[in-house]
């Protein structure tokens, strides 16, 4: 079984995907991750970010392998240099071209390949997995995940205004929906959960109590 979830930054899908995995005894994967360890590694390497046949060569050639919250490249713990905010500016050089994103829509799907799992990001169930079985589409207002994004910035020792953030938030929402292919939508036929004022344990059961429905 195929479980998608899909939505915008801070609408907590990683961490609600995560459970919900742990929950069904599927597998989780986290596509974000994917795209910030091959925009990490392009950077690292110094493929010039505007050329997409180096970034589609440096994307086929590189390999990616999980275990529990760690991502490894190419045999390298890159679990926290993925996650700055210089990685973040630039995942549109990754995720925008077309080539790059069908490369890894292909490791999606062999990834997925004959597995119970949950997969979350923006395009699971549009464009990578459109026959899954159960498709959620996990999503808040602004305000309110800004509201988290700070409170986890606080918790990880970082200071950032609430401005600050739902101004960074806004601009990647807009990246996410403007790009031609694999653009931040919800499935016709995904789930659509709105999770303002609930707690991620509300949020978790609301997930669970989709993917039953379907099983
Ligand atoms: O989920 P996360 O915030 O880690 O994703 C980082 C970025 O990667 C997103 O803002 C989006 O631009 C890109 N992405 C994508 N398609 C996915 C997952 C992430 O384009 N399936």
């Amino acid at each position: 079984m195929i479980v998608t979830i899909d939505g915008p930054a801070g609408a907590g899908k990683s961490s609600i995907a995560r459970d919900v995995a742990v929950e069904l005894g599927f597998a989780f994967l986290d596509t974000g991750a994917m795209y910030r360890a091959i925009t990490y590694g392009a950077m690292q390497a110094g493929v010039e970010l505007q050329d997409v046949a180096s970034l589609v060569s440096y994307a086929e050639a590189a390999t990616l392998t999980w275990e529990d919250d760690r991502i490894d490249l190419d045999g390298e713990d890159v679990s926290d240099a993925i996650r700055t905010p210089m990685v973040t500016s630039n995942i549109r050089f990754i995720a925008d071209p077309p080539e790059i994103r069908g490369c890894l829509t292909e490791q999606q799907r062999r990834i997925a390949k004959g597995r119970d799992i949950v997969t979350e990001g923006r395009d699971q169930g549009t464009e990578v997995f459109p026959d899954a079985e159960c498709k959620i589409f996990l999503t808040a207002s602004p305000e309110e995940r800004a509201r988290r994004r700070q409170l986890q910035l606080i918790a990880s020792g970082r200071e950032a205004s609430l401005e600050e953030v739902l101004i960074a938030q806004n601009q990647r929402d807009l990246e996410d929906r403007m790009r031609d292919v694999g653009r931040l939508r919800a499935a016709s036929d995904a789930t659509v959960i709105q999770t303002d004022g609930m707690c991620p344990e509300q949020v978790k059961q609301a997930v669970l109590d989709t993917v039953r429905c379907r099983q």
